[in-house]
C-alpha cells in the first residue's frame, strides 16, 4: 500500500479580466506555446484564406465558448488542462461579460491562484478592482497580475511600474497577499512561455515558469479533516464504500471517524483512490472509504475526526456576491447548496453592501446583480459548516432559485462573533433621535476674544520619520511662548490612551483619524489652536477629518520628506523591521501612503531646517493669530 498519488504537482488557477483585456488571447497563446493544442484546433484559428505563416488569432479558441453561450448553451466555467514536465495545470476560464461575476465566483472557489489581466493602456479599472475583490473574498491565496498589451504602450517600463504601484496600493487595502506582476504581450507570446525580448528591463520569470515554480502546498489546510460524502458505492468484500473529495485535512487508514449529522463513530477499514488501495488521503483528493462498522451513511453526510468537529449552524453569516438578475431581498426563500447538501434557507438580513472601488460599506435594502455584501441566512435544517478562512469547501455555499434552479449567488461563511465584535468597534452607531445638541452660553467670538486667536487645526501628514512630531512640538512651544493657547495631538501619544484599542489596518486607521478629528474639533470649539501629527495615509480619511473639523478651520500640511530620508533616519527602527518582514502593513514599505493633492503647505524636512519649516508654518497661522504685543 502506498500514499495516494497526491497532487502537489497540480496547480488550479483561474484567469480574470474581460475579453478586451486579452484574456482569450492569453490562454490561447499559452496553450499553443506549450503544445497543448491539437492540429485541427490550430487550423481553426487561421482564417480560410490565410497562408501557413499568417498570424493565428488565439482569441478564436476561447471565443468559441461565447458562440456556444449565444446559442443558449450555458457554460459557467470552462476547464482546460495542460501539463509541462514540471506540473499539471487546470485553468478555470470564466467567459462572458455580464455574467462574469457569477462565473468567476464558481471558478474561484477551487483555485490555488488567480491570473488577473490588465490592459496596459487602460490600467486598473473598476472592473479589475471588482475581480480582485471577489478573488480576495473567495480566499484565493496567490495572484499574478499580468499587465498585457505591453506592445501597445511601447514596452515602457514606466507604464508597467505605474500600474504596479496603483495595484499594490489597492491590494494592500484588500489584504491580498502574494502578488507578482508580469508584463506580457499575449499576441506575440512575450513573457508567457518564453522571455520578452522587447522588455529587457523585466528581470522576473515568464508567466509559465512562475506557474511551474510557485509553491502552493503550504496553502492547503491539512489539519481539520472533512470529507463530504458524494456517493455510496458497493465494494467487494466489505459493506459499502463512501466516495468524495477530501475538503481539508488528512485521513489515514485506521483513523477513528465520526459521521455527521448522526454522530456515529467507527474506524476507517480501507482507503482507495481510483482502484488503488492507499494508506492516506489528503485535501484535494477524491477517495473511497470503507468503514469497519455497518453504520448508516448517505450522500450529503460528512466524515470528520471526533476531536475536531465543525460547528452546527442554523444561521449562516456570510459575504455574498449576488449574480441573480432579480435582487436579493430579506424575507425571500432560496435553496442553498453547501458541500454535498441542498437546504432551504431564508435571507434574514442584509447588513451592508460594499463598494468594490472604495471598499466602503453602505446601507442596502437589497443586493442587485454583481453587488457584494454582508448577509445572514436562516436554514430550514442545520448544517455543519466551517468558517471560510479555515475551509473553503465547508465554508462556502451557493444560492439557487427555488423556481428556476438558476444560480443566484456565491457566499463565504464568516463567524458570527466576528460580526458582533465588528459592530461594537467598527460601525459607528447612527445618531439617535433622542440625543439632542445643547447650545452653551459662551459664543465662539467670546472665546476668540479671550484667547486673542481664531481656532484652527494644522493637520500634519506624512510618512513615519518625516518630522511631524518634531515640528508639531517645536511649533507648540513657540506658540505657547508667544502666549497662544494650543495643543498637539500626536499619533503615538493618542495611541497610548484614547486609541489604544486600534491597530494599523485601513479600517483602524480610519477610526483613529475619525476620533482624532472629533477631538480636534472639540478643542477648536474650546478656542484652542490644534496641531495634529498623524501619518494619516489615506486621502479619504483626511477628507473625513476636514469635514468633521470644518473646512474653514482645517489646514493640511504635507511633510513631503522622501521615503529614503525617512528610512535613513528610522528613529524607532521600524523601517528596518518592516523591510525584514517583521512589521506587516508598515506605511511606505508594505502599506500605501497617498500624498495630498492640494495641501496648504508642503514641507520637506530633508531639505529644510526645523527653523525654516517653523517660519513657513507660522506664516500659515498669521491670519488666525492676533499680535499680542
Ligand atoms: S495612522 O496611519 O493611523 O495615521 P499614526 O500616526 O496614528 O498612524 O501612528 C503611526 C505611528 O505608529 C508610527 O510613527 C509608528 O511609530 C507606529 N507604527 C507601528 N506600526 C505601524 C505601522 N504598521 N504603520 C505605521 N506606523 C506604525
Amino acid at each position: 500500500m502506498k500514499a495516494a498519488t497526491h497532487t502537489p504537482d497540480m496547480l488550479r488557477f483561474l484567469t480574470a479580466g474581460s475579453v478586451d483585456d486579452g484574456k482569450s488571447t492569453l490562454i490561447g497563446r499559452l496553450l499553443y506555446d506549450v503544445g497543448a493544442l491539437y492540429d485541427d484546433h490550430v487550423a481553426s484559428l487561421r482564417s480560410a484564406d490565410a497562408d501557413e505563416d499568417a498570424d493565428l488569432d488565439f482569441s478564436l479558441l476561447t471565443d468559441g465558448l461565447r458562440a456556444e453561450r449565444e446559442q443558449g448553451i450555458t457554460i459557467d466555467v470552462a476547464y482546460r488542462y495542460f501539463s509541462t514536465s514540471r506540473r499539471r495545470f487546470i485553468i478555470a476560464d470564466a467567459p462572458g461579460h455580464e455574467q462574469y461575476t457569477r462565473n468567476m465566483a464558481t471558478a474561484a472557489s477551487q483555485a490555488d491562484l488567480a491570473v488577473l489581466l490588465i490592459d496596459a493602456r487602460l490600467g486598473v479599472s473598476t472592473q479589475s478592482k471588482r475581480h480582485a475583490f471577489i478573488c480576495a473574498l473567495l480566499g484565493i491565496p496567490r495572484f499574478v497580475v499580468a499587465i498585457n498589451k505591453m506592445d501597445l504602450v511601447g514596452y515602457a517600463e514606466e507604464r508597467f511600474r505605474e500600474i504596479e504601484a496603483e495595484y499594490q496600493e489597492f491590494s494592500v487595502r484588500l489584504g491580498l497577499g502574494n502578488l507578482c506582476f508580469i508584463p506580457v504581450c499575449a499576441v506575440s507570446g512575450e513573457n508567457l512561455v518564453r522571455g520578452g525580448e522587447n522588455m529587457p528591463w523585466y528581470a522576473g520569470p515568464p508567466l509559465l515558469s512562475f506557474l511551474e515554480e510557485v509553491y502552493i502546498a503550504g496553502d492547503r489546510n491539512l489539519v481539520d479533516f472533512r470529507l463530504p460524502i458524494q456517493r455510496v458505492v458497493h465494494l467487494p468484500g466489505t459493506f459499502r464504500g463512501y466516495g468524495g473529495r477530501v475538503a481539508s485535512g488528512v485521513l489515514r487508514s485506521g483513523d477513528e471517524v465520526m459521521v455527521l449529522p448522526s454522530g456515529f463513530r467507527t474506524r476507517v477499514a480501507a482507503l482507495s483512490t481510483g482502484m488503488e488501495a492507499v494508506h492516506h488521503a489528503v485535501a484535494g483528493q477524491s477517495v473511497t472509504v470503507a468503514l469497519e462498522d455497518d453504520v448508516d451513511v448517505g450522500r450529503g453526510d460528512l466524515l470528520v475526526h471526533p476531536g475536531n468537529v465543525p460547528q452546527e449552524r442554523r444561521e449562516l453569516e456570510a459575504m455574498l456576491v449576488w449574480t441573480g438578475d432579480e435582487s436579493l431581498v430579506p424575507g425571500d426563500v432560496y435553496l442553498i447548496k453547501h458541500a454535498a447538501r441542498w437546504i432551504k434557507a431564508r435571507c434574514e438580513a442584509i447588513h451592508y453592501r460594499v463598494d468594490p472601488n472604495t471598499l466602503r460599506r453602505e446601507d442596502a435594502d437589497a443586493l442587485a446583480l454583481n453587488d457584494i455584501g454582508r448577509v445572514r441566512f436562516s436554514l430550514f435544517k442545520p448544517v455543519f459548516a466551517d468558517e471560510y478562512r479555515k475551509n473553503r469547501i465547508l465554508g462556502s455555499f451557493i444560492i439557487v432559485s427555488t423556481t428556476t434552479n438558476d444560480t443566484l449567488g456565491a457566499a463565504t461563511i464568516i463567524d458570527r462573533t466576528d460580526y458582533d465584535a465588528e459592530l461594537k468597534t467598527e460601525r459607528a452607531l447612527p445618531l439617535r433621535s433622542n440625543v439632542v445638541w445643547h447650545e452653551g452660553q459662551v459664543t465662539p467670538a467670546a472665546r476668540a476674544a479671550l484667547f486673542r486667536q481664531q481656532p484652527v487645526t494644522l493637520w500634519l501628514t506624512g510618512l513615519s520619520g518625516s518630522g511631524k512630531s518634531t515640528l508639531a512640538f517645536a511649533l507648540e512651544r513657540r506658540l505657547i511662548e508667544a502666549g497662544h493657547a494650543c495643543f498637539v495631538l500626536d499619533g503615538d501619544n493618542v495611541r497610548h490612551g484614547l486609541n489604544h484599542d486600534l491597530g494599523f489596518s485601513p479600517r483602524d486607521r480610519a477610526e483613529n483619524i475619525r476620533r482624532v478629528a472629533e477631538v480636534a474639533r472639540l478643542m477648536n470649539d474650546a478656542g484652542l489652536i490644534v496641531i495634529t501629527s498623524f501619518i494619516s495615509p489615506f486621502a479619504e480619511d483626511r477628507e473625513m477629518a476636514r469635514q468633521i473639523i470644518g473646512p474653514d478651520r482645517y489646514r493640511e500640511v504635507y511633510l513631503s520628506t522622501s521615503l529614503s530620508v525617512c528610512e535613513g533616519r528610522d528613529p524607532k527602527g521600524f523601517y528596518q523591521k518592516a523591510r525584514a518582514g517583521d512589521l506587516p502593513g508598515f506605511t511606505g514599505i508594505s502599506a500605501p501612503y497617498e500624498a495630498p493633492s492640494s495641501p496648504a503647505v508642503t514641507l520637506d524636512t530633508g531639505a529644510h531646517s526645523v527653523e525654516q519649516c517653523l517660519a513657513m508654518l507660522l506664516r500659515q497661522l498669521a491670519d488666525f493669530i492676533k499680535d499680542r504685543s
